[in-house]
């Protein structure tokens, strides 16, 4: 099965719900592995870069506020078909319309503060992890409980 990549933001919500060490344990006990992590308050800029398919929405303005109004936590997680479970992991956009079990499901209520962002496709995530990670940055490992994961 493929080996994915992908971009996971703790939202200022769940950095000052004091949430971020429960987003990503729910992601590693899933089995992703992380291969980058790093604190940074967001600016104007990168908002817009992050979040460009919705600069011109109604809503941007409000997603500008919230996206730099308190420190996020950025994260590179990789391991078999990472994308797709990322974004499963996650739930649906609004955490009413999330399934219970999911992050966005079981620890939040709002549309506008729904605690996680994840990359929605291989394409993206290439995209976005050069947006907050240098190469250099991005670590190359394999951990031996894999092979208990994966199956190989
Ligand atoms: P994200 O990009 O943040 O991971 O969230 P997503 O893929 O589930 O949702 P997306 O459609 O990309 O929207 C990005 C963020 O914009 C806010 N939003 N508000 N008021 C609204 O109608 C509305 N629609 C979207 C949400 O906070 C969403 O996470
Ligand atoms: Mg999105």
């Amino acid at each position: 099965m493929s080996n994915e990549r992908t971009l996971v933001l703790v939202k200022p919500d769940g950095v000052q719900r004091g949430l971020t060490g429960e987003i990503i344990s729910r992601l590693e006990r899933r089995g992703l592995r992380v291969l980058a992590a790093k604190m940074l308050q967001p600016d104007e800029a990168l908002t817009r870069l992050h979040y460009a398919a919705h600069v011109d929405k109604g809503f941007f303005p409000g997603l500008m506020a919230f996206f730099t109004s308190s420190p996020i936590m950025a994260l590179v997680f990789e391991g078999q078909r990472a994308v797709e479970v990322a974004r499963q992991v996650s739930g649906a956009t609004d955490p009413v319309e999330a399934a219970p079990g999911t992050i966005r499901g079981d620890l939040a209520l709002d549309k506008g503060q729904n605690l996680i962002h994840a990359s929605d496709g291989v394409e993206a995530a290439v995209e976005e992890i050069a947006l907050y990670f240098r190469a250099d940055e991005v670590l190359s490992y394999e951990r031996d409980v894999d092979r208990w994961i994966t199956g190989s």
